[in-house]
């Protein structure tokens, strides 16, 4: 069988030789194909083929790959933050130097706004505010630094330290480092220190509100709270990010990304104290290529459900990623008492090295100081396949699947997971959960709840007919 990564192939005929009892269905939410055979009364599923339908955009290289501001011919007008009154010695307040820039930089068609390397910028909480003349280009070379005492933080601006919003078109690039100077705020958390209040703390980087940005090649460090948030924002791509904090460092998410749709990211490489990424509500048509991710709690979607909330996360795709001593591999987090749904995942080509939960949906997550009681409502989790995950379990639970028991979890498909722990045995947990598990899948997926093949393939229709009328509708062949 062929794997379609980046192409969207219309339906081959397939499985000519055996005798074919079940139908052919063709569920689009993630392209899923499956071609069901009955064996002797058990349902082998044989034919797995997925489609892809989030293509990987070419990359502008007009655009992103000359070499922007030092291009002659571009026509491309410089704006260095140097020109402004930025000292960029690490000491002096180059914030005000940072705003001139982003204004004239803003509106000047064709811009490049220069953060020249060799040089730390310190620069207080920003709002840079779209929209902007068309063709900016942000280029971090250098290092920009927040100040690192939270009692001087600006009050106005607590959540927020370097805040893109309103843009279209826009491209951050650079080989320059966004660095948050947290360790103070970490201190201060009361992850750290349960005598310390719980507060807020600032995101590092913010894209919001924006559309069609790509980021490019930048570090970001020591982020005060989450290093790089993605919200409210479509056709986001961001290619080569580095994100780094030390695996200690409270709610220090990689990437988030939160009310979007169309996001790619790829190859990341991060390293931190909470998700390497997360995925909350309003976001749809996410797709993670080459990620790799240690230390930290590993991809995530959700939280979703807390305080009974709405949370919402479809077309979901994480291909090819290294997770190295993670307290989590890919997982799926969600409240009891929310609503809502998560459906259309799919985590594969994935290698687990000393993973702690590599393969974890948790419906009882409770990240606060009291105990959460059980309720009846929940975020629905369908729909979610793990395909070639491989590698080695910290925990016997290599997969888990705590499902909410009012509400079970429904098509959970493996196929080719291996998982093993050094010196000990492996097991799958489940509670509530529903789905199946075909070729090589260890420890097994016996515990799932099995339905057989005519309940599957209701179950697939039902679901399918649940999502959007049109693209996402079943296509229903009779072989
Ligand atoms: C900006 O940062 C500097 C250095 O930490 C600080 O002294 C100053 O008060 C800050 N200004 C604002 C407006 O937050
Ligand atoms: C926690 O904070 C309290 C009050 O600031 C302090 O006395 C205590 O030493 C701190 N504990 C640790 C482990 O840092
Ligand atoms: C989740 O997103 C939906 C729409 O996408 C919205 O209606 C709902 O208010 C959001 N919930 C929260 C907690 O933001
Ligand atoms: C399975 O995943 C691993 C890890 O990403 C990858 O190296 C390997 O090529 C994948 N195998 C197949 C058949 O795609
Ligand atoms: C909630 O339900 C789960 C699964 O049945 C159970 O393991 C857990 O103890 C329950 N939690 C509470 C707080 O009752």
């Amino acid at each position: 069988m062929s794997y379609c990564i980046y192409t969207t192939k219309p339906i081959s005929q397939t499985n000519k030789t055996e005798q074919i009892m079940a139908k052919l269905f063709l569920v689009s939410f993630l392209g899923l194909l499956i071609a069901a055979y009955g064996v002797a009364g058990n349902v082998v599923y044989d034919k797995f083929n997925i489609l892809e339908d989030m293509d990987i955009v070419e990359e502008d290289t007009d655009f992103l790959e000359s070499p922007s501001w030092t291009s002659e011919h571009g026509g491309k007008v410089l704006v260095n933050v140097d020109s402004f009154g930025a000292v960029g010695d690490g000491v002096s307040d180059d914030t005000q130097a940072f705003r001139k820039a982003w204004d004239t930089a803003c509106s000047t068609r064709k811009s490049v706004l220069l953060v020249p390397p060799g040089r730390r910028y310190l620069v207080n909480a920003t709002k840079f505010k779209g929209p902007c003349a068309e063709r900016l280009i942000v280029q971090i070379d250098g290092t920009i630094v927040a100040p690192d005492e939270p009692k001087n933080w600006d009050p106005d601006l607590p959540r927020l330290w370097l805040d893109f919003s309103k843009l279209q078109g826009v491209a951050f690039q650079g080989k320059g480092v966004i660095d948050g100077s947290g360790s103070k705020w970490w201190a201060a958390s009361c992850k750290k220190n349960k005598s310390n209040p719980c507060r807020g703390a600032p995101t590092a980087l913010t894209i919001d509100s924006s559309s069609s940005i790509k980021v490019k090649g930048l570090t970001i460090q020591n982020s005060q709270l989450m290093n790089f948030v993605i919200s409210k924002s479509e056709a986001v791509r961001v290619f080569g990010v580095k994100v780094t904090c030390p695996g200690d460092s409270p709610n220090t998410d990689g990437i988030h990304i939160t009310k979007s749709t169309n996001v790619v990211l790829q190859d990341c490489k991060i390293g931190t104290g909470d998700d390497c990424i997360s995925i909350v509500n309003g976001s749809s048509t996410i797709k993670m290529k080459r990620i790799y991710c240690g230390p930290g709690h590993g991809v995530s979607i959700g939280s979703l459900g807390e305080d009974n909330s709405v949370g919402i996360v479809t077309n979901v795709v994480l291909d090819t990623a290294l997770l190295r001593e993670t307290t989590n591999g890919v997982r799926i987090k969600t409240w009891q008492g929310g609503s809502g749904y998560v459906r259309g995942v799919r985590f594969e080509n994935v290698r687990m090295e000393d993973v702690a939960n590599p393969i974890i949906i948790d419906q009882f997550y409770c990240d606060s100081p009291t105990t959460c009681q059980n309720q009846t409502s929940a975020v629905q989790i369908s729909q979610i396949v793990y395909r070639n995950i491989s590698g080695t379990t910290k925990s016997k639970q290599a997969i888990k699947f705590a499902c909410s028991n009012t509400v079970p979890c429904s098509n959970l498909v493996l196929s080719n997971v291996n998982l093993e722990k050094k010196d000990g045995t492996v097991e799958t947990y489940c509670n509530s959960a529903q789905g199946f598990g075909y070729r090589l899948v260890h420890p097994s997926a016996d515990c799932l709840s099995s339905h057989d093949k005519g309940s599957i393939l209701i179950d697939w229709k039902d679901n399918a007919e649940l999502t959007e009328p049109t693209e996402d509708h079943i296509i229903h062949t009779e072989l």
